[in-house]
């Protein structure tokens, strides 16, 4: 797999993007105007140089790193592509669209991939004419830095699609792929919205402050941050809609968003992103 192309050149496709360039891949991203073009050659561009600033990778690696991306408007470039991945905005017509774009596009052997968080694989695979060669690769943000990625396939997809796709994830890139079935929230966010929801239900009850929930599981459990500060971290309304899609899928009232949690959101109050979360940030 040497041809790699990136439907998006957001965060998590230019995150995608440099890590496949990085490691060697000739990377073609498709954006939409030029003017998100620029936006994804700047993105790329700047996070490998602070790669060179950090140390962590050399000029004359990263300058050759930025020559293998290319970024384009037009899809049909996409042909020869052993493997796509897109990334585009979290919207099912959306990705129904792409996807049935590039199944007529690229070449038969090209595998299409979707970096979705939360719609299911099996619908975005539905929208082709050949749901064997689709496959859920999901990031973490940010994708330089965070090692996981999860693989998901459907009950279509090859296992011949997944295994290359493993493979690729692994040996390619370095990362430290996992399988997971075609359920929403895959392994990560199945395990990691009920354990926040449940903080914020702690909180609203007045069973204990922010602060100390933080701090209990940061000191009792040696996470690096407490639930709390997570939240404000991935953004409240990220992490409902995660909520949202879960309980949607199971029905189980521990995916069930607290309230607290929507009136935030209803009230602005997203995180660090807006400023105000469960803390202030200035
Ligand atoms: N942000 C995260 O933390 C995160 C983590 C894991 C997975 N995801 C998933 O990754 C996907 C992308 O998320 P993001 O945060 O990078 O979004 P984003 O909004 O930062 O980027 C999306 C990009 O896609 C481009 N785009 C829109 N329509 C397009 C089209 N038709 N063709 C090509 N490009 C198009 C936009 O111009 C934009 O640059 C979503 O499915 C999201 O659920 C996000």
């Amino acid at each position: 797999m040497e041809l790699i192309g990136v439907i998006g050149g957001g965060t998590m496709g230019a995150g995608i993007a440099e890590v496949c360039a990085k490691a060697g891949s000739s990377v073609l991203v498709l954006e939409t105007t030029e003017a998100y073009a620029d936006a994804a050659r700047g993105r790329i561009a700047k996070s490998i140089s602070r790669g060179v600033a950090r140390g962590k990778i050399s000029q004359e690696d990263a300058d050759a790193a930025i020559g293998r991306v290319r970024v384009t408007l037009d899809m049909d470039e996409f042909a020869d592509r052993d493997l796509v991945i897109e990334a585009a905005p979290e919207v099912e017509a959306l990705k129904h669209d792409i996807f049935e774009r590039l199944d007529a596009i690229v070449k038969p052997s090209g595998i299409l991939a979707t970096n979705t968080s939360s719609i299911p694989v099996i619908k975005v695979a539905g929208a082709t004419k050949h749901p064997e060669r689709v496959v859920g690769v999901h990031f973490f943000n940010p994708v330089p830095v965070m090692p996981l990625v999860e693989i998901i396939s459907t009950l279509v997809t090859s296992p011949e699609a997944a295994v290359a796709v493993t493979d690729y994830v692994k040996n390619t890139l370095g990362k430290t792929p996992v399988q997971a079935g075609d359920r929403s929230g895959f392994i990560v966010n199945a395990l990691l919205i009920p354990y926040l929801c449940q903080a914020v239900r702690m909180l609203d009850s007045g069973y204990a402050s922010a602060e100390d929930i933080d701090a209990a599981m940061k000191g009792g459990c040696g996470y690096p941050m407490g639930p709390l500060t997570l939240l404000d971290t991935v953004g409240l309304d990220i992490a409902l809609a995660a909520a949202e899609s879960l309980y949607a899928e199971f029905a189980e009232p521990h995916y069930a968003p607290p309230p607290l949690l929507r009136r935030m959101v209803d009230a602005g109050r997203l995180g660090r992103k807006t400023g105000r979360g469960f803390y202030a940030y200035s």
